[in-house]
């Protein structure tokens, strides 16, 4: 079982996506962990988005993730990361397949409406960088 972060971004959530995407999440079985509408701190963005520093799009990413509340998830399933991203479709909007999220709402890389981990590894970094350990729910010692 694996487990991913995944965040509706200030456009996705200023749109009114929650409920689509949380929808499309559910119907793939996949479980929900832990979400949170939430205010990204700069700080917290400039770790999110590390591997970007000193990309000419930096700033610009800070600043939108800062701009609004996002919706924060972590969700758990098998092989959730590649299928999750698959889900998702592309990071570039001209390359994002209709039938994907960002192939059905989005219309610009900068605002693609949704982020979602691309390794365990960025998984990890990423649910610690939002959530605590108390907040991640265990589904193995309740059902
Ligand atoms: P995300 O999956 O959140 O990871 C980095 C983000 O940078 C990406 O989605 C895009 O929203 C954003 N971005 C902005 N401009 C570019 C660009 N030219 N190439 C790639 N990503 C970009």
């Amino acid at each position: 079982m694996e487990r991913t972060f995944i965040m509706i971004k200030p456009d996705g959530v200023q749109r009114g996506l929650i409920g689509e995407i949380v929808k499309r999440f559910e119907l793939k079985g996949f479980q929900l962990v832990a979400c949170k509408l939430h205010r990204v701190t700069k700080t917290q963005a400039e770790f999110h988005y590390e591997e970007h520093k000193g990309k000419p799009f930096f700033q610009e990413l800070v600043s939108f993730i800062t701009a609004g509340p996002v919706f924060a998830m972590v969700w758990e399933g098998d092989e959730i990361i590649t299928l999750s991203r698959n889900m998702m479709g592309k990071t570039k909007v001209l390359e994002s397949q209709p039938g994907t999220i960002r192939g059905d709402y989005a219309l610009h890389t900068g605002t693609n409406i949704i982020h979602g981990s691309d390794s365990p590894q960025s998984a990890e970094r990423e649910i610690g960088n939002f959530f605590n350990k108390e907040e991640l729910v265990d589904y193995s010692k309740i059902i």
